[in-house]
C-alpha cells in the first residue's frame, strides 16, 4: 500500500511538473523588461529611426513583416505573438500589442533585431543577414504601429 501511494504520488508530481513545463512555453516572458544587457543600454538607445511614422513607411514594414523578413512565423501575421512557430518557443514571442511597450525605445528594439535576445529558445538576429538594417527600421515602425491596437 505504501509502495502504490510513493509510486502515485511520483506519478502526481511528474504530471504536474510537466503540466507546468508546458505552460511556460509559448508564452512570453517579462516583456517589459529590458532585452538589452545593461551596459550596452546607453549606446542602444542613441539609435534613432531614420524613418519618419508615416502610414506608407509602416505599409512598408508591414509587408516586410508579413512577407520576406519572416517575422510572422513567430509573431504571428498581425504581430500578437502567435505565429506558427510560437508554441515551440520558450520563451514566447512578444505580442507588439502591448501599450506598456511603448516605454521601449526603437534602438532596443533594432538591438534584439540585430543581435538576437539572448538565450536558446529565444529570437535569433535577423539584421544583417535576413533583412537590412533599413528594412529592419522600417518594421520597428509596424511593431510600434500596434501598441495602441487592441
Ligand atoms: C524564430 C522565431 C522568431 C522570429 C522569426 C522573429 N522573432 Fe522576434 N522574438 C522572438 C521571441 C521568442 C521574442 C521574445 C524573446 C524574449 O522574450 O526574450 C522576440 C522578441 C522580439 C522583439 C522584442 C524586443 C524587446 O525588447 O521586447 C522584437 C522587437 C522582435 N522580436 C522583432 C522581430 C522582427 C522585426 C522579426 C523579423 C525580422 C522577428 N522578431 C522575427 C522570436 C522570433
Amino acid at each position: 500500500m505504501k509502495f502504490l501511494k510513493v509510486v502515485l504520488s511520483s506519478a502526481l508530481i511528474a504530471l504536474l511538473a510537466s503540466n507546468v513545463a508546458l505552460a511556460e512555453i509559448g508564452v512570453e516572458k517579462d516583456p517589459l523588461a529590458p532585452r538589452v544587457p545593461p551596459d550596452l543600454m546607453e549606446e542602444a538607445k542613441k539609435w534613432k529611426n531614420p524613418f519618419d511614422s508615416t502610414p506608407e513607411n509602416i505599409a512598408k514594414g508591414r509587408a516586410l513583416f508579413q512577407g520576406k523578413a519572416s517575422c510572422f512565423t513567430c509573431h504571428g501575421m498581425d504581430g500578437r505573438g502567435d505565429g506558427m512557430a510560437a508554441g515551440a518557443l520558450e520563451p514566447g514571442p512578444r505580442n507588439f500589442h502591448n501599450q506598456g511597450l511603448k516605454g521601449k525605445s526603437d534602438g532596443e528594439f533594432m538591438y534584439v533585431i540585430k543581435n538576437g535576445s539572448g538565450g536558446p529558445g529565444a529570437m535569433p538576429s535577423y539584421a544583417p543577414g535576413i533583412v537590412t538594417e533599413e528594412e529592419a527600421a522600417l518594421i520597428i515602425l509596424y511593431e510600434r504601429s500596434l501598441h495602441n491596437i487592441k
